[in-house]
């Protein structure tokens, strides 16, 4: 798209809720810290808004938005709230510290199937309670955003009503949430055209769209919306997000960016900040993301079969429509040696986007020069996966001292491993049916915490036959259900370090709060 059209109506504002609906993906919490991390990651890829949490579901959600809008300066700061009044109070004051930045998001479902079964309320007072809550929130701040959750499941002629209504009441901006991901795309575009033709006014708000990817169509959705005149995406990086998860913030801006000339509109993010953006994303929650990932998977730029790799050679654009370059993909470059300093470290880091304290730094700093005596070349992404285990937030209750396996075709896996809990050392040993199962095993003897093991992958996080290894794993202590990582060039170290994260991070977090999540 030329310098010409890029005006402002063509313009698609990008809302970004990883931190409130991303968050509620299974296994995805982030403690303040490091919704910090992501906040500050997010206001460098130039989103335009950040959902930074439900303040009313827990005090850690009300501090985290809170948190958020007086810490971050740029996009403004979101925080979600029924149509309810205390919701909306807490909601206010968590957001005010960003002050004209601020923005209240009230939501109240609109379908019949939600009116009838969850909130047994008639069409007349689903709209009285709508407009109230606007109203309401207007009080309090000028930027109020509404949503009839489970929009695309609504009568059109009803949605129009609730539309106008709360346009009426003073929403800035109408969301049109697919709530359960169950629109195709001409559809839904068809939609968002339909309440352009039949809410006077609506040309003059904002209008969002906020498409689940249950069918696999979040993108393609909200695209459509977008050729039907939305110009709001709220969007989750690496899609992340309850069930099959949201639309993709990498994806819808890659695609508004690449193909410019179908959809005529364009975004205002820094895209060379999107691959780190991930990247820090998917080591903080722990949620991986898969190889064959539109946009950030490790295969999204890899040449395999001789034919691509040949027509690639001689012009790169025969296999490759965007530059990896772009999306700020590093050509694996030497970052660091052993003889870099801790000054030079941090820089490194704060460039990637991670901020640490000076007990942090020193941490990481002894894991990265033991890194560095074993590896030859030590990588971005080796750093990337070396903070993971350094850097939960409070006291780690427990940290590995010493891990010895033996193991073998004729030999039953032991472990050995010695823990340390502040100043005690703790140390057992088990079998297992194999030399991760035995140390998990000691690990739980010394701790008196079994957890139970839900999923467990490895990934090589660099190349060659030194890469460190990385474990992502998903454990529930009872009902808790915690995602870590570990890495090390020992596979095996590695598994250690992601248990004992989620064994931390367990130990830390206390009783889960009770939330009253929508979708
Ligand atoms: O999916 C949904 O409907 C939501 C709303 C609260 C916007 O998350
Ligand atoms: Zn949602």
């Amino acid at each position: 798209m030329s310098a010409k059209q890029q005006d402002d109506s063509s313009r698609v504002y990008i809302f970004d809720t990883t931190l409130r609906d991303g968050e509620q993906c299974p296994g995805a919490s982030l403690n303040m810290r490091e919704k910090l991390d992501v906040a500050r990651q997010l206001a460098r890829l130039n989103v335009d808004i950040i959902e930074a949490g439900f303040p009313i579901a827990s005090p850690g959600d009300f501090e985290a938005v809170h948190t958020v809008a007086r810490e971050i300066k740029g996009p403004r700061i979101a925080g979600l709230a029924r149509c309810v009044n205390k919701d909306i109070e807490r909601c206010a004051e968590a957001v005010a510290p960003a002050g004209k930045r601020g923005r209240i998001h009230v939501f109240l479902a609109t379908s019949a199937i939600h009116r009838q079964y969850k909130l047994k309320k008639a069409k007349d007072e689903i709209v009285k309670q709508a407009v109230a809550g606007v109203a309401y929130a207007r009080k309090f701040c000028a930027d109020v955003e509404f949503s009839p959750e489970d929009a695309s499941r609504t009568e059109p002629d009803f949605l129009a009503e609730v539309v106008r209504a709360v346009l009426d009441a003073g929403a800035t901006t109408v969301n049109i949430p697919d709530t359960v991901g169950y629109a195709v795309p001409e559809e839904f575009g068809a939609l968002i055209g339909y309440l352009f033709e039949h809410v006077p006014g609506l040309a003059q708000a904002r209008v969002n769209v906020h498409c689940h990817n249950d069918l696999g169509l979040a993108v393609a959705n909200s695209l459509a919306a977008v050729r039907a005149g939305a110009r709001g995406v709220e969007c989750t990086i690496n899609g992340l997000g309850e069930r099959a998860g949201n639309c993709s913030l990498e994806e819808v801006v890659m695609a508004i960016r690449t193909r410019a000339d179908a959809l005529r509109a364009w975004t205002a993010i820094a895209t060379r900040e999107i691959y780190r953006t991930s990247r820090l994303v998917s080591q903080l929650t722990g949620m991986v993301v898969q190889r064959n990932k539109a946009i950030v998977g490790a295969n999204a730029f890899a040449h395999e079969a001789g034919i691509h790799q040949d027509g690639v050679l001689k012009h790169r654009q025969t296999y490759e429509i965007m530059d990896a370059e772009d999306i700020g993909i590093p050509g694996s470059e030497l970052v660091m040696g052993k003889h870099s300093g801790r000054h030079g470290l941090s820089e490194r880091l704060e460039q990637m986007g991670y901020r640490l304290t000076p007990e942090e730094l020193e941490r990481v700093y002894a894991r990265f020069i033991e890194l560095a005596d074993k590896k030859k070349n030590v990588y971005d992404d080796d750093l990337v996966a070396i903070l993971q285990d350094q850097t939960a937030e409070g006291p780690q209750v427990y940290a590995l001292d010493y891990l010895h396996v033996s193991t073998g075709t004729a030999t039953v896996p032991t472990a050995t491993v010695r823990l340390k809990r502040g100043d005690k050392i703790l140390q057992d040993s088990a079998c297992g049916d194999g030399p991760i199962d035995a140390t998990f095993k000691t690990i739980d003897r010394i701790t008196g915490t079994a957890g139970k093991l839900l999923d467990f992958s490895l990934q090589s996080i660099t190349k060659g036959q030194d890469a460190v290894g990385e474990v992502s794993l998903r454990v529930a202590y009872g009902k808790d259900v915690v995602a870590a990582k570990g890495s090390s060039t020992d596979v095996v170290e590695a598994a250690a370090r992601a248990y004992l994260n989620s064994l931390n991070r367990h130990l830390s977090a206390g009783p889960a709060a009770a939330r009253a999540a929508p979708a």
